[in-house]
């Protein structure tokens, strides 16, 4: 019996993977410390076959007793929101950062190695995604936008060639990692530090880029980590989902079952080199489409306010390029959108 350490294992991700894990025959460890920004109290969904060992990450005499006979760790353990990032930048350099480098240090000590090492990192890291001009097709890696284009409500991204339209790309590993919040930066330093000291201690280290991951027990008090869920939460409050810019943006939505294969198969699988890999649906989709979506199915007649404002933190158009995980990992999203979202308002899992 394999045993596995579950960082940030009682939140939304990290308890969906525990559940499998328990269902595969693994011995489950969790070190979670109920971060109250996730949660309020203990979760009633915690699986009863796992230990749970209430803590942080970046605490050094609970990591080395929680480590001891461990075979592969599934790190998940991080603040998350990009706005709070901004307001709160010493919380998480301090328990996303530094409580990381603290994990790896005690991991590479360890009397026995262990054999694999998952990070969840996030496409964050990106910021915007490639584009290519529709009339010149000079090819743009566009980094943050331009603070008086946003005035001017001018949302999207223009060919700084010769200023037409550009068409959108998907995403792939090697573009270049250029975070537009601390948030993101702090992901970045988890997979890069995770990729820089365990391979060559010979523990193969995947870093998984997840994109926007939603489904069951995703908190809706914690802004941005699920629209969906954020979206969800408003209309329970009797009010309008609220929509920044002018809803055209995009992201790639994938459901927390794909999520959790894509973790199984990096924990599991033989041969895997050290590497990030992303982890999508592959499908860009409008968040002014998602938001009319859940209006739909919460049988609702409103519709939704498009606020026509930007956000600092916000890109403009992100979706995975998901060839890598296809190719090295054997990953293949089976959750559509519309079935992800109606599991979340039926409560029926996706076959
Ligand atoms: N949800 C998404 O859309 C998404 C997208 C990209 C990446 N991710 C990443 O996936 C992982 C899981 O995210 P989630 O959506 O399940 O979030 P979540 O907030 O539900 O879960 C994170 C868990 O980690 C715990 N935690 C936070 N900091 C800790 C620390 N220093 N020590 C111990 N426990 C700590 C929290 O209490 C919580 O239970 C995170 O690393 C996140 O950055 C999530
Ligand atoms: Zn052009």
């Amino acid at each position: 019996m394999k045993k596995v350490l579950v960082t940030g294992g009682a939140g939304f991700i990290g308890s969906h993977l525990v559940d499998t894990l328990v269902r595969n025959g693994s011995e489950v460890v969790v070190i979670d410390d109920l971060h109250p920004s996730a949660h309020r109290g203990r979760p009633d969904y915690l699986n009863p076959s796992a230990r749970y060992v209430w803590a942080n990450v970046g605490d050094v005499s609970t990591l080395d007793e929680t480590l001891s006979g461990v075979d592969t760790v599934y790190h998940l353990a991080a603040l998350l929101g990009m706005v709070e990032s901004q307001r709160d930048p010493v919380s998480f350099v301090r328990d996303n950062g530094l409580a990381t480098a603290t994990l790896l240090d005690r991991v590479g000590r360890m009397s026995r190695r262990i054999e694999r090492f998952v990070v969840a990192s996030s496409n964050t890291v990106y910021g915007e995604g490639p584009a290519q001009c529709a009339r010149c097709s000079t090819v743009v890696l566009p980094g943050l936008r331009d603070p008086a284009a946003l005035a001017k409500k001018q949302w999207e991204v223009l060919c700084p060639r010769c200023h037409g339209p550009v068409e959108r790309k998907a995403t792939p590993e090697e573009h270049p990692l250029r975070p537009a919040s601390v948030y993101g930066l702090t992901k970045r330093d988890q997979e890069e530090l995770s990729l820089l000291l365990l391979p060559p201690l010979g523990i193969p280290t995947i870093a998984l880029r997840f994109f926007n991951v939603y489904g069951p027990r995703q908190s809706p008090t914690n802004p941005y980590a699920g629209v969906i869920s954020i979206f969800r939460g408003k209309l329970l409050a009797g009010d309008r989902p609220p929509v920044y810019e002018d809803g055209m943006q995009t992201r790639d939505f994938v459901s927390v079952h794909d999520v959790v294969s894509a973790l199984l198969l990096s924990g599991t699988r033989n041969g895997l080199p050290s590497q990030a890999i992303n982890v999508g649906s592959g499908v860009p989709t409008p968040v002014l489409k998602v938001a009319e979506e859940v209006i739909r199915l919460s049988k609702q007649d409103v519709a939704p306010l498009i606020l026509n404002t930007h956000r600092s933190v916000d890109i403009r158009h992100s979706f995975a390029d998901i060839s890598r995980a296809r190719s090295v990992l054997g990953y293949a999203p089976k959750v559509s959108l519309e079935e992800g979202l109606s599991e979340l308002f039926s409560g029926s899992t996706p076959g």
